[in-house]
């Protein structure tokens, strides 16, 4: 297999680096501060301050500090400064608000490995969703993309203790545990997006699944080129069939200690590098951007590295849809005709359309599973950026009670989402005069078109499709988003895929 200059990878590059870096998150009775490095203490705009403060209000608000949202303060002095983190009004406050909260402490304390949080303990009812929150937001700010740098100017996080005042500690704890969980497989799905595409193939990844899924408690099942061929799934080979690297479908079964709620399938469109192909993409900086096409096959695979930690009751099956989509003298070309599997023809009028062909494959094998519903998470495309912008993504399905389930899931984990219509008055644009269907819509409404053409192949099964072209990465640092990969939507399908219950 002929490899990119690219592939004289550093003897013991790692694909997923943070995932043995996760720091030690506890609840506790009291700060003990000799054994961190620093304190961040989160204040209400209103109420009291916490204690041990010089300043009154007044004099905090001189010195710039309101307690507004996200706003910070160091106070000077000591060997272990102090920073005060706004939380804005008690009345307001909800796990949102305490996730950006130590998200800014994290962010405030950069510096440091062993931090502490002090948290009021107002506006938060449910001690677990609180720990949570907490843990997410320091672990999930706190992360950096630094494996190929030979000298990185991050410090790593190793320690943080929570104080949540006049909090259920072992409730607390619980939700810690939960959100160190969740924050270690998002920091996966980063790391995975963030790989560089000469340092991450499909069959790379599919080594990475199979390790994981060993250490993790789920099987893993790879499926290479001619393994493809006898499924017939000609959508991820004809995508694939451009490239130099062989594709790879990677199906994935997590199946509950006793008993099982319901079986859910997750497909991730697994496109690890996408130059457009023979349709192929100017050379601007959305095209650098390609390398975390595969941002949905990270956040499935991330999804099941948290089941058999949070004790899953439903049964989960994913299907990764691997390749990089390259032009070629090999590669597909626009008016060529490809078979799914199950047999629909798809005609190719843009080679850039790649992802539904990829996924195709997949919904049709996930309804062969006969599943209980199907939620397909993928960087799909650009229209879904230009009609959400980049904090928000889109969901598209064909029932109202998955929708909204991971509407909610969506809430929750702060991953905003926005449902757009499957509006079947545009399924005419797909129309093929040669095959059953084409790959191209019209110039308008591209996410809705693109989810059409996936809904020809999910059949009769609840179905959700999250297009995550927009939300995959951040230009900034904000809140729980990291620059660079995000992990975005790996939250929602956790919590959707925990306890998931058939609802038809
Ligand atoms: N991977 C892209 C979508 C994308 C765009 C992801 C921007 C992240 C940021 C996808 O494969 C693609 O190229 N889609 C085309 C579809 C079109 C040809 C119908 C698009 O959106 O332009
Ligand atoms: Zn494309
Ligand atoms: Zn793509």
């Amino acid at each position: 297999m002929p490899h990119s200059p690219a592939r004289l990878i550093p003897e013991g590059f790692s694909a997923i680096p943070s995932l043995d870096a996760v720091p030690f998150v506890s609840v506790v009775g009291d700060l003990d501060a000799s054994k961190l490095d620093t304190i961040a203490l989160l204040v209400t705009s209103d109420g009291e301050l916490p204690p041990g403060i010089a300043l009154d209000r007044k004099q905090l608000a001189r010195a710039g500090f309101e307690a507004e949202p996200g706003s910070t303060l160091v106070l000077p002095g000591g060997e272990r400064p102090r920073v005060l983190v706004g939380l804005g009004p008690s009345g307001e406050l909800d796990v949102t608000a305490l996730r950006d909260a130590a998200a800014a402490a994290g962010r405030a304390t950069t510096r440091f490995s062993r931090v502490g949080v002090r948290d009021p303990g107002v506006g938060t009812s449910d001690a677990a969703a609180a720990g949570q929150a907490l843990a997410e937001g320091v672990i999930l700010s706190r992360y950096r993309y630094s494996p190929l740098q030979r000298a990185p100017k991050d410090t790593r996080l190793e320690r943080v203790e929570l104080l949540i005042d006049g909090i259920d500690r072992v409730a607390a704890s619980r939700g810690v545990r939960a959100g160190v969980i969740t924050a270690r497989a998002t920091n996966l799905a980063r790391d995975l997006s963030n790989t560089p595409p000469g340092h991450l193939t499909a069959a790379d990844l599919a080594d990475v699944a199979v390790a994981l899924g060993s250490r993790f408690g789920f099987d893993v099942e790879v499926f290479d080129r001619a393994q493809l061929i006898e499924l017939g799934c000609g959508g991820l080979l004809g995508v694939n069939a451009g490239s130099a690297e062989e594709p790879r479908m990677v199906k994935l079964h997590y199946s509950p200690p006793e008993g099982s709620t319901g079986h859910l399938g997750l497909v991730g469109k697994g496109i690890m590098y996408d130059s457009g192909g023979i349709s192929l993409k100017p050379s601007d900086p959305m095209h650098l951007l390609m390398t975390m096409d595969m941002g949905g096959a990270a956040s499935v695979l991330a999804t099941f590295t948290a089941l058999r930690a949070l004790r899953a009751t439903a049964t989960v099956t994913g299907w990764l849809m691997c390749t990089d989509n390259m032009p070629s003298g090999s590669a597909y070309k626009l008016g060529d005709v490809l078979t799914a599997r199950g047999g629909t023809t798809v005609e190719v009028k843009n080679t850039d359309a790649e992802g539904r062909l990829a996924l195709m494959d997949a919904l049709v094998l996930a309804n062969e599973e006969g599943v209980d519903a199907i939620v397909d998470i993928a960087t799909l495309t650009g229209a879904a950026l230009m009609a959400l912008g980049p904090s928000i993504a889109a969901v598209i399905g064909n029932d109202a009670t998955l929708l909204r389930r991971v509407k909610e899931a969506a809430a929750t984990a702060d991953e905003p989402v926005w449902e757009l219509p499957l509006e079947k008055r545009y399924r005419k644009q797909l129309d093929s005069d040669v095959a059953d269907i084409s790959n191209l819509g019209g110039p308008y409404a591209g996410a809705t078109t693109a989810a059409l053409f996936l809904a020809e192949f999910v059949g009769e099964t609840p179905w959700a499709h999250l297009d995550i072209a927009g939300t995959m990465q951040s230009e900034k640092d904000e809140s729980w988003r990291s620059k660079g990969a995000t992990g975005f939507g790996t939250r929602i399908l956790i919590d959707v895929a925990r306890a998931f219950q058939p609802f038809r």
